[in-house]
């Protein structure tokens, strides 16, 4: 055991590792692994008021992270707004929805709070290159976290697949890009090949260590809500973050730090959706969608590693799946934008238009404290989002046809508030 007593662990065999070994997957029965903390001695030296005197970050809880902070590569990740979506819960008939904004993060998406604590493991172990396959967020965040540390970074993406403002991001930030004429599945499988062969640190959500900063989510969705909401609605792909944020809200329990835990709710696109068939049809086995398709690219995902955790969080936590069509998506995504001044990616708008499928199907009650996350900002798929908009109005340089469309639209105004 390390000096803190981190230890590495099997979910499926219960086989334990030391936690400096560079390990994915289970030697022995290839199954996914989670990291232990030793919470009984974390217990004696925390509290909320000790966390509030920290700023409102994925650092703020450090001793409930596995890795020396001394060391850590942060761009100030977390601390993203939890908004009261009043007009929104108005207009769908909920009274206490909430929106956890994780677009505000350094990179615009949820990655960042996995990636500084993967990052930071990646300097402790010494290693000097990092690689990873993704639909885009991730990329964008490790080839930032990356950068900031010094690292060579590898990122494979399925080629034509990857939104612009993701793309872009990897880019500049001097990652190796590689684009796979295959799907984000297929590109996984070779990058984890890749990594097990080569000495590159692979920082997928199999990788456990970025899967403790994620959790962090949880924590801060208590520090700001000041309880445990009754669920936690949010986007499912790959299937780890639905699994970080569940360990998040165990832990807290765990410690004494909350008393009750909420209900884990992942939303899929339709044409990806192998974790709500298998909720729904209560499988002990997955089935994979070989060739998934969806508007939201960060989640065309049809064999998600992390299946067997999520599935467990769902399940343990008396959640449930849904899948929404890529026309749900579209619509909540607009009203998001226009309702509350909230501009997500189509993959986070999932997951609030999941939250209005289940309310009208009965399984979400109206005064339930739902908090919803967006993992990525708007800006990650400009293009998505011109084609979904009201198209630009354009003019010559004539001032009275100007004014004559102005007075059309504000004649509209008055007429919707009549
Ligand atoms: N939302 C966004 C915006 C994402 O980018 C992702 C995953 C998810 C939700 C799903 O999270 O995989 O933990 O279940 N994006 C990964 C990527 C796959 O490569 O950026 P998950």
């Amino acid at each position: 055991m390390s000096e803190r007593n981190i230890m590495l662990e099997c979910i499926n065999c219960g086989k334990k590792y030391p936690s400096d070994t560079v390990i994915y997957r289970c030697s022995s029965c290839g199954g996914l692994l989670d990291i232990i903390l030793d919470y009984d001695s974390i217990k004696e030296s925390i509290s909320w008021a000790k966390f509030k005197q920290r700023p409102l970050s994925v650092w703020r809880y450090y001793e409930l992270l596995p890795v020396n902070p001394k060391l850590k590569v942060s761009l100030l990740e977390g601390g993203t707004p939890l908004y009261h979506a009043k007009r929104l819960g108005e207009l769908i008939g909920l009274n206490n929805l909430y929106v956890k904004f994780e677009g505000a993060n350094p990179t615009g998406s949820f990655k960042d709070r996995g990636m500084t604590v993967g990052v930071t493991k990646v300097v402790e172990l010494g290693i000097k290159s990092v690689g990873c396959a993704s639909t885009g967020n991730t990329s964008a965040s490790l080839a930032a976290y990356a950068a900031k540390a010094g690292l060579a970074c590898f990122v494979l993406l399925p080629a034509g697949k990857v939104a612009m403002g993701k793309l872009s991001q990897a880019m500049l930030h001097g990652a190796h890009v590689i684009a796979l004429k295959g799907n984000f599945d297929q590109a996984l499988s070779i990058v984890e090949q890749i990594c097990n062969e080569e000495k590159i640190y692979l920082l997928n959500s199999l990788n456990p260590w970025r899967l403790e900063g994620q959790k962090t989510t949880a924590y801060e969705i208590v520090d700001q809500l000041g309880k445990v909401p009754d669920r936690v609605v949010l986007p499912v792909g790959n299937c780890g973050n639905i699994s970080a944020i569940w360990k998040g809200f165990k832990e807290l329990e765990t410690i004494y730090l909350t008393d009750t835990l909420p209900k884990m709710t992942g939303i899929q696109a339709k044409g990806a959706s192998p974790i709500v068939n298998m909720i729904k049809r209560n499988l002990k086995l997955i089935q994979f969608t070989d060739n998934p398709e969806t508007i939201a690219t960060a989640i065309r995902i049809g064999r998600p590693v992390n299946w067997p955790k999520a599935v467990k969080a769902i399940r343990e936590s008396n959640g449930t799946a849904e899948s929404v069509s890529d026309s749900e998506i579209i619509t909540m995504q607009k009203m998001l934008a226009k309702l509350e001044g909230i501009g997500v990616e189509p993959a986070s708008a999932a997951s609030l238009a999941g939250v209005q499928k289940l309310l009208e199907e009965g399984v979400i009650e109206r005064d339930e404290t739902i908090v919803s996350i967006t993992t990525g900002h708007m800006l990650k798929d400009p293009q998505e989002a011109i084609e979904i908009a009201e198209p630009v109005n354009e003019f010559e340089s004539d001032i009275i046809k100007i004014k004559y469309f102005i007075e059309s639209k504000l004649a509209e105004v008055v007429k919707a508030v009549r």
